[in-house]
């Protein structure tokens, strides 16, 4: 793949199947072909089961695709030896999770500060690294409170916090409003234009007809049973 450069990320033939090989293999999704302009937000669609997550996890650096090629800010990621995926996502890659994966029994202060641990900072600069984040996502009020007290709402600006306390260049948000109500909805949504305008790109599944009509989109992509069926610019 000629990778272009101003193309944060680009995908060929990107393909993942589950037990590849044995007699449960199951094709998540195969052959998508994508490009993602830096500073651009792009709408992941589709029905339930139709591929969405396991993509944004192939496209996220945490899991490997079964073929194909993944290309993301220069590199070619889909060759990349496990202990440099681990190091490049840490370094350019946040991710919302759809069922938040936040470890319940630590305060949410902990569960957002997890992807600055492995960088070695003093406990003063991540402590105003969580403050300043858990502001911007309307959750610091909650900072000392464990996670698994959280209404569902809370843990998901928790979970968005999280993926954005590192300052990452490209950001996955797996449905990030599911649990949101409009007005919050529309807060993260403020959130996530604020980002991009500071020159972040990012991917958003959803289901929610309020996100998909947002300004914030730039680009819409949907899966039907794991295949690309239409890409459209707006
Ligand atoms: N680890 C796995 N092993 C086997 N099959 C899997 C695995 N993970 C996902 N699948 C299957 O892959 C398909 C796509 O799942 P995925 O979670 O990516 O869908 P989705 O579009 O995110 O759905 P939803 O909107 O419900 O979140 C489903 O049929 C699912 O059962
Ligand atoms: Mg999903």
């Amino acid at each position: 793949m000629a990778a272009s450069s101003d193309l944060l990320l680009q995908s060929e033939t990107l393909s993942k199947t589950y037990h590849w090989g044995k007699p449960n293999a199951f094709t998540a999704f195969a052959d998508i072909h994508l490009s993602i302009e830096a500073q651009t937000c792009t709408l992941l669609q589709g029905a339930s089961g139709s591929g969405k997550t396991s993509l944004i996890a192939v496209l996220s650096c945490l899991d490997k695709p079964t073929a194909g090629r993944l290309h993301i800010l220069g590199e070619m990621v889909s060759r990349l030896p496990e202990k440099f995926l681990t190091l490049f996502r840490r370094q350019h890659i946040g991710v919302v999770f759809q069922h938040f994966q936040l470890v319940e029994d630590l305060p949410v202060a902990q569960n957002i500060a997890i992807p600055l641990l492995p960088w070695g900072l003093s406990s003063r600069l991540i402590a105003s690294k969580v403050a300043e984040i858990a502001h911007q996502v309307g959750i610091a009020h909650k900072l000392e409170v464990k996670a698994g007290f959280l209404s569902g709402g809370e843990k998901q600006r928790v979970a968005i916090a999280r993926a954005l306390v590192n300052n990452p260049t490209l950001i996955f948000a797996d449905e990030p409003t599911a649990h949101l109500d409009q007005a919050n909805a529309t807060q993260i949504l403020q959130v996530f234009q604020d980002l991009k305008h500071a020159g972040k790109t990012l991917l958003i599944s959803t289901h929610d007809p309020w996100v998909m009509q947002h300004p914030l989109v730039d680009n819409k992509i949907r899966l039907q049973d794991g295949r690309m069926v239409a890409a459209s610019q707006i």
